[in-house]
């Protein structure tokens, strides 16, 4: 086999924040990967980087009275620590602030400005006179132009879901200052990636790069249209100073934005780990490279990962990517992380209240199939999944077999030659490797762990026939018994190969026992040689226990929301993440029961019952069902948030509880007349919604009092 020469990546996270399990998907998902690659013997090469640019950055380190090169070294350390801690083996973790990001970004730009890919127009923005600065749009809050809601932000409405320009908001203030913005004109530089020779080379290319993924390419469809659409628009690449970034070479005051630095760093680190590791950059970026480059993003990344930057490197003369694999968001319990409910959780939390980082890694490597799909973290079946799999199944194949091993045959295994004995009474164990391959190979890591358990299953099975523990009590049975338990620990150490790329340092303390070098892929195809000492058995791991997650939980309701400084730019599960945080922040504010309502404030809610006459899905709603209401005297139309808990063929003929006064509200999807009422768990201990129902013989139209 000739060894592959393989560079991948995760996407870079912003040096603003802490790293949160929605993050850690991500860095889990592909440090797996690249294991398995480099247990197959190939060069492969896993580089990551802060992305530490943009004004968010900026920001926050003026709030906190330091420089943003001290805010991303600190913040560096502590990005650093929580992935080493989850046993994400980076051989390159680097910063995009570095000379190497720089020389590539000014490089990249030179040569796309040189090819007539690069503009210049003037935009009109909203500008913070106090700050002197240009706001993005994240900083600028205002009132919804479609619903009115108060405080929202210059993108996006909380309230309503609609999705606008920071200059269609009413009474913008900038979030900065708090002063009234201005409409400011200035020049920005765009990439042209609606130039002809762009949207053709994209229409070619890359569809390859997303390949693996069907989802993918429909998405890429969708973005790209048909031939003549010309569906895909310019890219702002600069932003105005103030800025914490890198100037553009030949405009002073301009600064590269995101999308012209960040994945960058993906070369920045790769070239800082060339001169430590002597490696040839060309041989992995050139244009006529051989090496394969593979990109792990969130699904949120993935227009720039599949669009802008191919196009990017195809014109500036460079390689393009092999693959770009997305993946899904993270939910936990069935819902969005959430503050209130402890549900947003730190990396530096799950370690600190002491749960192993490897229950983390093998749970989330059993929900991965390497789609774009949302997986979920299911509180419960974490605890009994991992103590059922890993420490039922697995483990206990080494703690049964060991104690005999050590004090019946001075630590040592059978003396005989037993490999064909073996491949008969355990089939399939030694050859499922090459499947088991395949499966890590196609990011499949649940199938690989499936397939994992079975052979564990079969190894049980094994131990519950020939009773090791009836063998011993006599000493005529002296040979079986040591065939039988050198059988379970060569089964123990296949076990261990096959689960080796996601539970790393488990697998290190398994080898020690085993007293082998450390286990590569091609070592399924032997077994432990006859009489081979082992060392004593020392427990490997022990179970989860309910109340850690109850103290995970605790942990992270206990801890404070960043300041709204801190929010980062663009679209990230980051992003997404702390959004919530921020509504879940003023969430938090109040004590439990207060401010207390009077009875006559109450009596202006107007309660009825109501039939539900028709439910229908609402195309390009995820949440949305629409309901039609009948009230005994009228029918009204209600948008409720209940798809997640609700089929809307089985509420036809149902009785709920409306509050009929509630002003009716425009909605992207058209009007709603009222509320349902659903209950719901804000401890997040119980996942779901409950839609209120009556008691039998109320009437559509009664009035709840
Ligand atoms: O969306 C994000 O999280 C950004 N920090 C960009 C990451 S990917 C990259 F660097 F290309
Ligand atoms: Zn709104």
């Amino acid at each position: 086999m000739t060894a592959r020469k393989i560079l991948v990546t995760s996407a870079l996270p912003y040096a603003n924040g802490a790293i949160h399990l929605g993050h850690l998907v991500e860095y889990i998902q592909t440090d797996i990967w690249a294991r398995f690659q480099k247990m197959r013997g190939h060069d492969c090469w896993y580089v990551c980087a802060d992305d530490t640019h943009g004004t968010p950055i900026m920001l926050r380190a003026e709030k906190e009275g330091i420089t943003p090169e001290a805010l991303i070294r600190r913040v560096h350390g502590e990005h650093a620590r929580d992935f080493a801690g989850f046993h994400v083996a980076f051989d390159n973790y680097y910063s995009t602030h570095s000379d190497e990001t720089r020389h590539y970004a000014n490089d990249i730009y030179t040569k796309l400005k040189a090819a007539g890919l690069i503009e210049v127009r003037a935009i009109e923005q909203f500008y913070d006179p106090v700050k002197q600065m240009f706001l993005p749009d994240r900083y600028i809050k205002g009132e919804c132009p479609k619903c009115n809601a108060a405080d929202q932000y210059g993108d996006a409405c909380e309230a309503c879901g609609a999705a606008y320009a920071p200059t269609d908001l009413k009474n913008p203030l900038s979030a900065v200052s708090g002063a009234r913005p201005e409409l400011k004109s200035s020049d920005h530089y765009f990439f042209k990636l609606s130039d002809p020779s762009c949207q053709d080379f994209l229409r070619r290319a890359t569809r390859e790069v997303c390949k693996a993924q069907p989802e993918a390419v429909n998405k890429l469809q969708e973005w790209l249209g048909e031939p003549g659409d010309n569906k895909l628009t310019d890219w702002d690449i600069s932003r105005d100073a103030p800025y914490f970034g890198f100037e553009i070479p030949d405009a002073p005051g301009k600064y590269f934005y995101v999308w012209l630095d960040a994945p960058i760093g993906y070369m920045g680190s790769f070239q800082n780990l060339c001169k430590r590791q002597n490696l040839n950059f060309d041989e992995y970026w050139a244009k006529d490279s051989k090496a394969e480059l593979y990109h792990f993003v969130g699904k949120d990344i993935l227009y720039f990962h599949a669009l802008f930057w191919p196009a990017e490197l195809e014109h500036a003369g460079y390689r393009v990517p092999t693959s770009v694999f997305a993946h899904g968001f993270l939910t936990v319990d069935g819902a969005k992380m959430s503050k209130s409910r402890g549900t947003f959780i730190t990396a530096e939390s799950y370690l600190s209240v002491g749960l192993n980082p490897e229950w983390l890694r093998y749970y989330f490597a059993a929900k991965l199939n390497g789609s774009m799909e949302d997986i979920d973290l299911n509180l419960d079946d974490f605890v009994s999944r991992v103590n059922s799999d890993l420490v039922g199944k697995y483990i206990n194949i080494a703690s049964r077999a060991a104690g005999f091993i050590a004090k019946r045959f001075g630590g040592k295994l059978l003396h005989s030659h037993y490999i064909d004995q073996f491949r008969s009474d355990m089939p399939g164990l030694i050859e499922a490797a090459e499947e088991i391959a395949a499966h890590y190979e196609a990011r499949d890591f649940g199938r690989a762990i499936r397939q994992v358990m079975a052979l564990a299953d079969q190894v049980n099975q094994y131990v519950d026939k020939n009773q090791p523990w009836v063998l011993a009590k006599t000493s005529e049975h002296e040979e079986l018994l040591h065939y039988v338990c050198t059988v379970l620990i060569n089964a123990f150490r296949l076990l261990t190969l096959y689960l080796k790329p996601i539970l790393p340092k488990l697998a290190q303390r398994a080898e020690e026992f085993l007293n082998v070098a450390p286990l590569h892929w091609g070592d399924a195809g032997h077994l432990l040689p006859p009489a081979h000492p082992i060392n004593p058995y020392e427990h490997l791991m022990t179970r989860i226990e309910a109340k850690q997650i109850e103290a995970l939980l605790a942990a992270n309701r206990e801890s404070l929301a960043p300041t709204p400084t801190a929010l980062p730019e663009s679209h990230s599960q980051q992003r997404h993440a702390e959004h919530q945080q921020h509504a879940a922040r003023q969430e938090v504010a109040a004590s439990p029961w207060e401010p207390y309502v009077s009875i006559d404030d109450f009596s202006k809610i107007d309660l009825r019952i109501a039939r539900i006459a028709e439910a229908s899905h609402v195309e390009g709603a995820d949440k949305l069902i629409k309901l039609t209401l009948d009230l005994g005297t009228e029918t009204r139309q209600v948008f409720a948030g209940i798809k997640s808990a609700y089929d809307p063929a089985t509420l036809v003929g149902r009785l709920t509880v409306v509050v009929a006064n509630l002003a009716p509200r425009k909605m992207k999807f058209g009007m709603s007349e009222g509320m349902v009422l659903a209950a719901s768990d804000p401890e997040g201990k119980t996942a779901g919604l409950f839609l209120l129902s009556p008691d039998s013989g109320a009437q559509p139209g009664m009035r709840v009092k």
